[in-house]
């Protein structure tokens, strides 16, 4: 059995950098479960399917024939045989990916298909980052981590990682979409069991380090 350590957090906190640093640290797998979400969206939008109707977004699941690559180093992620690894950070896919998540029939599905990933993978730990990882999809997981910033920082984060995106744009979109994610699952608060790692006052490597010390006191892994 691998080591799984799960990784929540709002949108802009680093949780997806900093996870596969400390996986590539580690020499775990990494798991980044929002790139599903967002494959699942760019299918639809692929296929003309209508996302805002949640039995629609429900049934896109049909024919959506998923892959992605657990290696830190390659995270390719494709649809079929399409390779959309850059198409799935475009805007069209982040302003409609939460109409596909809030579905719970989808939720469900994609669970059992991370928990497939997580039961199968060769390394000696696998990383698993998202929303609801430290609470639905491996509760039991052996280190379980909330990984926050303060709003400030988190906007800040993000619209320097977009170019030619205003900061306002970017800390509205960046609000709305965790005003609609949270409705579905609670990944602001950490749930009994699980350590926050606040990054508002460190930088990168800090986060990863605090990140990978943790997994290293708590399974005793070099
Ligand atoms: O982390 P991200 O921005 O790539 O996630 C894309 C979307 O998927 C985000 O709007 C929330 C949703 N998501 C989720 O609901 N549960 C997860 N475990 C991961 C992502």
């Amino acid at each position: 059995m691998s080591i799984v350590v799960a990784i929540d957090g709002p949108a802009g906190s680093g949780k997806s950098s900093v996870s596969r640093a400390a996986a590539r640290a580690l020499g775990f797998a990494y798991l980044d479960t929002g790139a599903a979400y967002r494959a699942l969206a760019w299918s639809g939008l692929d296929r003309g399917i209508p996302l805002a109707d949640p039995a629609a977004a429900a049934a896109a699941f049909e024919g959506f024939d998923y892959s992605i690559g657990t290696d830190p180093d390659d995270t390719t992620v494709r649809v079929g045989a399409v390779d959309v690894t850059e198409a799935i950070r475009e805007p069209r896919v982040t302003e409609v990916v939460s109409l596909v998540a809030r579905v719970p029939e989808v939720r469900a599905r994609l669970v059992e298909l991370f928990r497939g990933i997580i039961a199968t993978t060769t390394r000696p730990g696998i990383i698993v980052e998202g929303r609801d990882i430290t609470t639905v999809v491996a509760p039991d997981a052996a280190v379980r981590i909330l990984l926050t910033a303060d709003e400030q920082v988190r906007m800040g984060r993000r619209s320097a990682e977009l170019s030619g995106v205003s900061a306002e744009t970017t800390a509205r979109q960046l609000a709305s979409r965790d005003a609609q994610d949270s409705r579905v699952v609670d990944f602001m608060n950490a749930a009994d069991g699980v350590t926050t790692v606040d990054s508002t006052d460190l930088d990168f490597d800090q986060t990863v380090a605090a990140v990978v010390a943790l997994v290293r006191d708590t399974t005793r892994v070099e």
